[in-house]
């Protein structure tokens, strides 16, 4: 399965912050915020990613993470001239998919729960048609929102629905069999001019071929989009990383767990980083 996040847009919500820093570079707690979509794509076990920003932001996100083999991945970069909609990514992810599957994360979703890795891992290893995750919320007329039937099969899908039928939202992880770029190039801008993913998703979900994994309560999922939204992750994010002494989406542990690097690669991550509690952690991970 193959990767794509994407970190384009604006963040106009979040100015005069964004002005000169793309979004998806923010810290969240102690680490930029692109490092939580990451970590969830190399635990689902995915080491081919495409990052896709904003041209100018491009550069930045290169010199944070490179070609990603230090991590044991291949990262690789492609521009979103204009913010179009989520599904654009999957046609300026086209030849990156191939005829592959792919897993889909937006770049300022953040998710974290107990066995989310071996969710992921089971889920990308078949997918028919595509997977969504629910989770919920609300405030539902925010987002994409689904019923489903007793079995989790998708049975209906809105975008930002006046008058939600559920408090289930859509989240910013999505699961695709390898011919999601032909659905993607018949869909048509939505009213507020942007290919909906949501138009993608209901594609699948008319044909029987869309499930929804209940994240629930007990699990978390956080966009970072506002002010407030940030500085409420960052405080999720220092309360658990200081009370169970662990890191969350801590990139070079995730790669060493996950046997994308050795300990000695590990090490050397770590070494470069010594002046922070970051980097003094990633230095005493144990094999
Ligand atoms: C987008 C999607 C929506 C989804 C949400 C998750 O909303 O369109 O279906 O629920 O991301 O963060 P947008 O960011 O465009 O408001």
């Amino acid at each position: 399965m193959k990767g794509i996040i994407l970190a384009g847009g604006t963040g106009s919500r979040l100015y005069p912050a964004t002005v000169a820093v793309s979004k998806q570079l923010l810290p969240v707690g102690n680490k930029p915020m692109i490092y939580y979509p990451l970590s969830v794509l190399m635990l689902a076990g995915i080491r081919e990613t495409l990052i896709i920003g904003r041209p100018a932001d491009l550069p930045r996100f290169q010199a944070l993470l490179g070609d990603g083999s230090q991590l044991g991945l291949a990262i690789s970069y492609a521009p979103q001239e204009e913010s179009r909609g989520i599904a654009e990514a999957l046609l300026i992810g086209a030849g990156h998919i191939d005829d592959d599957p792919v897993a889909l994360i937006l770049g300022d979703n953040i998710f974290h729960g107990h066995h989310f890795s071996r969710t992921l891992q089971t889920e990308a290893q078949e997918v028919d048609g595509c997977v969504l995750f629910g989770y919920p919320v609300p405030d539902p007329e925010r987002y994409g929102v689904a019923e489903v039937d007793a079995g989790g099969r998708v049975t209906a899908l809105e975008e930002k629905p006046v008058a939600p039928r559920s408090n289930r939202a859509v989240t910013g992880l999505y699961l695709y069999e390898s011919g999601v770029v032909d659905v993607a190039k018949n869909v048509r801008p939505s009213a507020r001019d942007e290919l909906e993913i949501t138009d993608v998703n209901r594609y699948y979900a008319e044909r029987g071929r869309a499930r929804l994994i209940d994240l629930g309560r007990g699990f978390a999922w956080m966009d970072t989009g506002t002010p407030q939204s940030l500085a409420q992750a960052a405080q999720y994010v220092d309360a658990l990383e200081e009370r169970q002494g662990v890191r969350i989406a801590c990139v070079e542990e995730v790669a060493l767990r996950m046997g994308y690097i050795d300990i000695e690669q590990c090490h050397r991550l770590g070494r470069a980083h010594s002046q922070s509690a970051y980097g003094r952690y990633v230095l005493g991970l144990a094999p």
